[in-house]
């Protein structure tokens, strides 16, 4: 693949093996920096190659630990511009604070704003992100946002695994959209959950609209984090004579007790992408499958370096 070396990708350290593998699809070494610490615990980053004037991208996933990753992008992106990069990308395969993008009661914050703001403020001049938990929150950014989409890797998968009477089931009102791109991608029928979201970690699923009765299930949701939202409709899909039941998500925060309620749900399979690294717990799950969104960030990344569409990588799924 040719790409001149005007281009540079940087990783911070929340998901260096995603940058790697985005590196090895374009053919070109992942930038060289250093991030340390001073004593007194701030965080201090100091590039080791030279990028005036070049096209710029540093990939960071804002997960867990959730304002140390945010921090150490900012400082990034505030490193990049004082070197004098031409252009800096913010590419984000998992944007945390995302939830949080609406005064749905009176004193609380709009986390997801704030962020924005101050990723434009530290210096980026694009974003490149995934799943943003609403496609709206490309308007949070005063700044493009090449918003990509896991349903190029998901619907593949889920396509090669030719399941039959299927039902793609959206787990909530908000995913209704994406669970009938996947319905009319993959065949099938579509269904609803209504949830009540209790607090942060209890979900409760009280009704479905729609027929899974004896349909084998595909229910697609952006974040798995305490896994409340699937497991519960899972629990409710079953008692509504679901046959199986997969799972799939861009973003596997698994958080809390998630991967305990995931082992004990009547699913049979999850699937989620690496824009969050799997962890060590997650792996030994048996029915936890990991699928890579590094060719489709690689190619979006060189479609934006050579001032070419991205949304073209969609068309066809
Ligand atoms: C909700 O609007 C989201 O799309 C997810 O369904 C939700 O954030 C998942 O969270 P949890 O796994 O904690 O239920």
């Amino acid at each position: 693949m040719f790409l001149n070396d005007n281009l540079k990708i940087f990783s911070g350290s929340s998901n260096t093996a995603l940058a790697s593998a985005v590196c090895k699809y374009l053919g070109i070494v992942l930038g060289g920096a250093n991030i340390d610490r001073f004593p007194d615990g701030e965080k201090v980053i100091k590039l080791e190659d030279d990028v005036r004037g070049r096209d710029c991208f540093v990939l960071q996933s804002t997960c867990k630990p959730v304002d140390e990753h945010l921090m150490e992008l900012l400082i990034y992106l505030d490193c990049l511009r004082r070197a004098s990069a031409k252009r800096i990308t913010a590419v984000i395969p998992y944007f945390g604070y995302a939830r949080q993008d609406r005064k749905d009661e009176g004193r609380v914050p709009i986390t997801a704003k704030l962020v924005a703001n101050i990723i434009t403020t530290a210096g980026a001049d694009r974003v490149l992100a995934i799943d943003l938990h609403a496609h709206q929150l490309q308007g949070f950014f005063d700044i493009p946002v090449d918003h990509l989409s896991s349903e190029l890797v998901l619907c593949s998968y889920f396509r090669d695994k030719k399941i039959s009477n299927l039902a793609v089931v959206s787990p909530d009102v908000g995913n209704i959209k994406t669970a009938a791109k996947y319905a009319a991608h993959l065949g099938g029928d579509l269904a609803i959950v209504h949830k009540k979201r209790i607090s942060g970690s209890t979900v409760q699923a009280n009704e479905i609209i729609g027929d899974v009765q004896g349909k084998n299930v595909l229910m697609c949701d952006d974040i798995i984090a305490t896994a409340g939202t699937v497991c519960s409709a899972a629990g409710l899909l079953k008692e509504r004579g679901a046959q199986k039941i997969y799972i799939g998500a861009a973003h596997g925060v698994f958080a809390g007790q998630a991967l305990e309620r995931l082992e004990q749900a009547p699913i049979d399979e999850v699937v989620v992408t690496d824009t969050i690294p799997p962890n060590e717990e997650a792996k030994k799950l048996g029915n936890i499958k990991v699928l890579s969104v590094a060719e489709m960030l690689g190619e979006a990344i060189k479609r934006i370096h050579r001032n070419e569409s991205v949304s073209s990588m969609f068309n066809n799924i």
